[in-house]
Order: structure tokens, then C-alpha cells, then sequence
């Protein structure tokens, strides 16, 4: 198990949980570097993947916590805000969707901040990518915090790939809590255009994002 483990130890648990899984879905050829996609699995590519060109990385910052609880909504007891749900797809680096990726979310709350020492976990969470590759997170937008324009946190690992720690940002448009997210994206030493989600129109108290990851497999 030593190839799929996270140099910080991050996905030791969740991988040895879907061990089998992972084994079985080497046996039948997705999701790993240079296997052919399995029958059925021949989805339409979309434009937001270019054949060689991954997902940037962004730093982990210092809020990570391991062993975040395995869930897609993070809309739990006392979150409320701007709500998002966030869907896309992972692709290998030839713009394959990968089945049984692991991502782990992490973010602030809609006063910017984290919980970084309860049981409860509050906005962290991990997940695995479905037989097409898909992901589905429930979440919030999250708030700006001293130094940040608003993000989310994310670690993406393809079954025995590397570990790609980055961050997803909001368009300048976006509309929550009063923020200036124009001048917060301008001002974030940490903000690359790559990792914008993106982001339907504001309807009600909800926005639909979407955003695919390109991950290396190997
Ligand atoms: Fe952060």
C-alpha cells in the first residue's frame, strides 16, 4: 500500500478502506496510467481538459486535518451562507475520466473561519470519484479571511498517483457575504486564474459551479 500513501499520511485510511475497490478496478483497466478506458466508459471529453495540461498546484496552507469524514455535504449542523453545489469530473493527464479518485475538501465558513480542532469536522470532508469520474460536493460559498480571497481547499489522489494539493477560487463576480471578490482575487499572492470554478448565475441563496481536475496517475 506504500505507493498510494500520502507523504503527510492524508490517505492511508480511505485507500486501505477501498483497497479491494482499487484492485478491482485495476483488474477491469480504469483509472490507472495507460490502461484503456473499460466498454461503456467512452464519455464525451470536455474543453476544459487539454491533453498534457494538469491541474496547477496551490499551497496546503496550515489547516489541513487529516482523516476528514467521508461525505459529499458539508452543509452540516450550524453552516449556513451562500449555498454551492459543485460538480465536475477528474481526468488523467490524456483527459480520461478516472473512476475511485479520492478528494479531500477543506474551507472556511461563511465567517471565514476554520474548525481546526472539533470531532465534528465542520466544511471537511472526502470523497471518491463515481464509475464516470464524477464528483458532487454540497457545500458554501466560502467567506474571505485575513490574507485570502475566498477558496477551498482541496486534495486530488487517482488510485496509486500522486498526491495534487490545490485550491479552487470564485470568479470576481461572485456575490456573497458583501465581499469585493475582484479585489480580493487581485490582491491573493496565492490566486491563479487555472483554479477558478465555474459558476452559474446566483439564483435564490444558490450557485451551481462546476470544475474538472486533470491529475497525474503515475
Ligand atoms: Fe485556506
Amino acid at each position: 500500500m506504500t505507493e498510494v500513501i500520502n507523504e503527510d499520511g492524508t490517505s492511508r485510511r480511505s485507500f486501505i478502506a477501498t483497497g479491494t475497490a482499487a484492485v478491482a478496478l485495476t483488474a477491469a483497466g480504469v483509472g490507472l496510467a495507460g490502461a484503456p478506458l473499460a466498454e461503456g466508459e467512452t464519455l464525451p471529453l470536455t474543453p476544459q481538459c487539454t491533453d498534457g495540461d494538469d491541474t496547477p498546484p496551490v499551497i496546503e496552507g496550515p489547516y489541513f486535518r487529516r482523516n476528514s469524514p467521508l461525505r459529499t455535504n458539508l452543509r452540516t449542523t450550524g453552516v449556513s451562507g451562500v449555498l454551492l453545489s459543485l460538480t465536475g469530473f477528474v481526468y488523467d493527464i490524456r483527459c480520461r475520466p478516472l473512476a475511485n479518485v479520492l478528494l479531500d475538501f477543506w474551507q472556511a465558513d461563511q465567517r471565514g473561519q476554520y474548525d481546526n480542532n472539533t470531532a465534528a469536522y465542520r466544511m471537511r470532508g472526502h470523497q471518491f470519484t463515481d464509475a464516470q469520474g464524477r464528483y458532487t460536493l454540497e457545500t458554501i460559498v466560502p467567506k474571505d479571511y485575513p490574507g485570502r480571497t475566498p477558496h477551498i481547499h482541496v486534495k486530488v489522489q487517482a488510485p496509486r498517483g500522486p498526491v495534487l494539493t490545490t485550491q479552487l477560487y470564485f470568479p470576481d463576480d461572485t456575490r456573497a457575504y458583501g465581499m469585493n471578490v475582484a479585489a480580493l482575487n487581485r490582491r491573493d499572492a496565492y490566486y491563479v486564474r487555472d483554479t477558478v470554478i465555474k459558476l452559474g448565475p446566483l439564483t435564490g441563496n444558490r450557485y451551481q459551479g462546476t470544475f474538472d481536475f486533470v491529475v497525474r496517475t503515475a
